[in-house]
């Protein structure tokens, strides 16, 4: 396996004495995309710190392939969408490439090419507190892929929206993934949406997390509407949902 990030007996335990980690161990293949689920608290955003080098562990090895990693080589999609509030659309997804000084023209290019395929090209000189929360997730994602990353951390992106939304972004993501096969950890709540995206669902137990369980989804990418009504869907849906359960997470499944 050409793994890009190892994160091995990984331990953490924040300055106030709280241990969120403990044993984690996780490796991501190059150009794969894997599922991070588990129960609130149970240590997947501290996991997603580490890993984008934020955040370093009391104990335990991250291994890189490339370390540190080049500038805009990781992209990171925080639980809330952090977005510059004075800045408009562009400027706040043209953001890491000005910090990179990146050419002009290839900041316009690049920034062109990703609102329109995030939906937001017509929409490019509105400031965030004009967009509604699918509109600002979209603009965060553009910023974290604008550089190209080669290794793109999301924390659950799309759970504030609603059912609909959250399926074309899945779809998006999906479609870019295909495009551009950067790895991917994906943290989210929802096992359906793992299933639906990853090739590899990671279920983590309770505090001090740590991965409890593996689920392998052997289905074909792209996959559409017609994978999530299939009985195939269903059962790997359940097998999420037991191994969820086992580790003490049933809370997890909504
Ligand atoms: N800066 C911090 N200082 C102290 N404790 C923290 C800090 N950040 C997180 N924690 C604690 O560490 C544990 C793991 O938190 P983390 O945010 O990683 O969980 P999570 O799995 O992402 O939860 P959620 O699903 O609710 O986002 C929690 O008990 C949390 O209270
Ligand atoms: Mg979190």
């Amino acid at each position: 396996m050409n793994t890009v990030l190892a994160l091995e007996g990984v331990r953490h335990v924040y300055p106030n004495g709280l241990h969120a980690l403990d044993g984690l161990d996780l490796a991501l293949a190059e150009g794969s995309f894997t599922a991070l689920l588990g129960p609130s608290g149970c240590g997947k955003t501290t996991t997603l710190h580490i890993a984008a080098g934020l955040l370093a562990p009391t104990a335990g090895r991250v291994r890189r392939r490339e370390d540190p990693p080049p500038p805009g080589s990781v992209g990171f999609v925080f639980q809330e969408p952090v977005l510059l509030p004075w800045l408009d659309v562009w400027h706040n997804v043209a953001l890491p490439l000005r910090l990179l000084r990146r050419p002009r023209a290839e900041i316009d290019g690049r920034v062109a090419a990703l609102l329109r395929t995030v939906g937001l090209a017509a929409l490019p000189r509105l400031h965030p507190d004009e967009l509604s929360g699918g509109m600002r997730m979209r603009v965060a994602v553009a910023r974290a892929l604008v550089t190209d990353p080669r290794l793109v951390l999301m924390d659950e992106p799309f759970a504030a929206l609603d059912e609909l939304a959250r399926f074309r972004l899945d779809d998006e993501l999906q479609r870019l993934w295909l495009a551009r096969r950067f790895t991917v950890l994906f943290v989210t709540h929802s096992v359906y949406e793992s299933v639906y995206l990853a090739q590899r669902v990671l279920v983590m137990g309770p505090r001090p997390g740590r991965i409890v369980a593996e689920i392998p989804v052997h289905e074909p990418h792209p996959r559409d509407a017609a994978f999530r009504t299939s009985a195939r869907f269903a059962e790997l849906c359940r097998t999420v949902l037991a191994a969820l359960a086992r580790s003490g997470a049933t809370e997890a499944a909504a």
